[in-house]
């Protein structure tokens, strides 16, 4: 299905060199805000926030109005017609046909991809369940321009939740295409990385150790990005109890950290940061959230300019074959066409990237 619109679902979507130019541009927008002030105007943008967010939505919200454009969206869709029981689709299609970009956050995976199968704009995925969040990748991979200089030949830490964490799965997958990346995955066994990601990493030839001690991981890194237990994508509140405060970052771990060490988190924090490390030089998340306005600036910029239609889906359906995964978007909205990226015995799946061995 081909869509006339370019997207944003997967960073991979785009080559490396697409993201440079992003983030070179997200650094000139930094510099001299005031040359991209009306580059927007006259254009509307719609927010479609199914799930809560605070940083992702308005620093989405900020960057259109900064470049002049207006906003149309909802952030709670009870008070859409969702709660009616619109499906997916109807509401995104009469959306995007009264805007020039959305942006689209739903709790479910792939939800982004099947948004934009029928949109009349330009999407953008702004978290998609547990699977990725390439804008908040974005964000971080400016955040590391401006702060490291570089985005090879660091030592990364991801601490916590691995496993749920959508601004986890997609920095590896970005962080994976540049050189001498070296990742340290410090979680409980219960929440490793994905085995899907482990094998990104694994194709790029990237150097990872899984660790359980951030005490014992915190001296080696350049950078310590640390997450949110991810309460709502558990099944039972027992297991998320399990593996709350597990990870606390505090001034005494903070001693042991390099000087030139950064502290990222996508935010919002709930505990596994304690409130006086918000002092020490090197926490970096607060300046990080704001370079998210820069980066969407620029972001909605290019997707405007509509350079590169191509296929929303890429794949093939397969006979009697559907996702395993029951929290995809394909089986939740039964009208979307079953996709599948072949390669050999295993067939992924093309919303939320769950393998299938097909004998
Ligand atoms: C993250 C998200 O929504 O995935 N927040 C964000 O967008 N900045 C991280 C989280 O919710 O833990």
């Amino acid at each position: 299905m081909t869509s006339e619109y370019q997207h944003l679902i997967d960073l991979n979507d785009y080559p490396v060199s697409w993201w440079n130019k992003l983030i070179t541009l997200g650094k000139d927008i930094y510099r001299y805000p005031e040359r991209y002030k009306g580059a927007c105007s006259g254009k509307v943008m719609a927010t479609l926030f199914y799930e809560p967010s605070t940083r992702t939505q308005m620093s989405f919200q900020t960057a259109m109005l900064r470049l002049g454009g207006s906003l149309i969206g909802f952030d709670n869709p009870s008070t859409s017609s969702v709660s009616k029981g619109e499906n997916l689709k109807d509401t995104t299609k009469v959306v995007s046909s009264y805007a020039d970009i959305m942006v689209i956050r739903h709790p479910v995976e792939g939800a982004a991809k099947a948004a934009a199968i029928s949109a009349e704009c330009p999407v953008i995925n702004a978290g998609d369940g547990g699977h990725l969040h390439p804008t908040q990748t974005l964000t971080d991979m400016l955040t590391l321009t401006l702060e490291k200089g570089t985005l090879e030949g660091l030592t990364i830490g991801l601490c916590g939740d691995l496993m749920n964490g959508r601004t986890v799965h997609s920095l590896c997958k970005a962080l994976s295409c540049y050189k001498n990346n070296k990742f340290v995955l410090i979680s409980t066994k219960e929440l490793t990385l994905p085995s899907y990601i482990k094998d990104i990493l694994n194709v790029h030839n990237c150097e990872y150790t899984e660790i359980s001690s951030l005490e014992d991981a915190i001296s080696k890194l350049d950078v310590l990005y640390m997450t949110r237990i991810q309460r709502e994508r558990f099944a039972s509140e027992e297991e998320y109890l399990a593996q709350k405060n597990v990870y606390v970052l505090d001034k005494q771990k903070m001693k042991n950290a390099r000087k030139d060490l950064i502290v990222m988190h996508p935010l919002p924090r709930v505990d596994e940061i304690e409130i006086d490390v918000d002092d020490d030089e090197r926490a970096l998340y607060f300046k990080q959230a704001k370079y998210g306005v820069y980066i969407r600036m620029a972001l909605i910029l290019k997707m405007l300019e509509n350079k590169n239609p191509s296929p929303v889906l890429k794949g093939t359906t397969l006979k009697d074959i559907c996702c395993h995964n029951p929290k995809c978007i394909s089986n939740r909205e039964l009208y979307l066409p079953k996709s599948f990226v072949k390669s050999g015995d295993i067939a992924e799946c093309e919303y939320c990237d769950e393998r299938i061995l097909l004998k």
